[in-house]
């Protein structure tokens, strides 16, 4: 089974995934910066609660057949937010799922409307120190921050931030995982999730 993709069922590996339907809300969005371990966090929370795990920017790539850099590349940046938001709405009629989102996703289109209607979300935010620790040390190609000097790469980044996250902060709830391990946010993040 491969497991960092999307669309995918995930195996529900412990007690939790057993009466998860009735404890936990049925569809999940992540949402925050580059590089805020957005898709790692909703892999790993999907395997707890036995959901499937979306993540928007796999399933991109694996329906169009080219990386994020090389879209944004040929095609640019307006006709990738095009399809990211076709990708998004996909999930309105899923159930049981995990969506991690695109760092830019919900601060394009209506997206952000979009993901308050139709499930619970939670901004995974990092502070400063630790999210460009992140960005630095990251492999994942990321067209917007391509070919850019360290000191230049802070000051776009700064500015990125800035702009986006009054969009962030929208969410049901804003959960500060700076120096915490996956672990430790997955215990934050579940008593979020309950049903009320
Ligand atoms: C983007 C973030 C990327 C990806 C694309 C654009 C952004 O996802 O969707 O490169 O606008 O912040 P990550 O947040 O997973 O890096």
């Amino acid at each position: 089974m491969q497991l960092q993709t999307g669309g995918r069922k995930t195996a529900g590996r412990n007690s939790r995934s057993l009466e998860n339907s009735r404890q936990y809300v049925p569809k999940v969005f992540l949402i925050g910066f580059m590089g805020s371990g957005k898709s790692a966090t909703g892999l790993r929370l999907a395997r707890e609660l036995g959901y499937t795990h979306y993540d928007t920017d796999a399933v991109f790539e694996e329906t169009h057949r080219f990386t994020i850099p090389s879209f944004f590349e040929t095609f640019g940046e307006e006709a990738f937010r095009r399809i990211e938001h076709n990708v998004l709405m996909k999930t309105a009629s899923m159930d049981q799922v995990v969506v991690s989102t695109g760092g830019g996703t919900p601060c394009f289109h209506d997206n952000m409307a979009f993901i308050l209607k139709h499930g619970r979300s939670v901004y995974l935010r990092l502070d400063w120190e630790h999210l460009m620790k992140r960005l630095l040390q990251s492999r994942k190609p990321r067209p917007l921050i391509r070919n850019t000097a360290k000191h230049e790469l802070e000051q776009n980044l700064e500015a990125l931030l800035k702009s986006r996250e009054s969009v962030y902060r929208q969410a049901n709830h804003t959960l500060d995982i700076s120096g915490l391990t996956l672990t430790g946010v997955i215990d934050r993040l579940l008593p979020l999730l309950v049903a009320v």
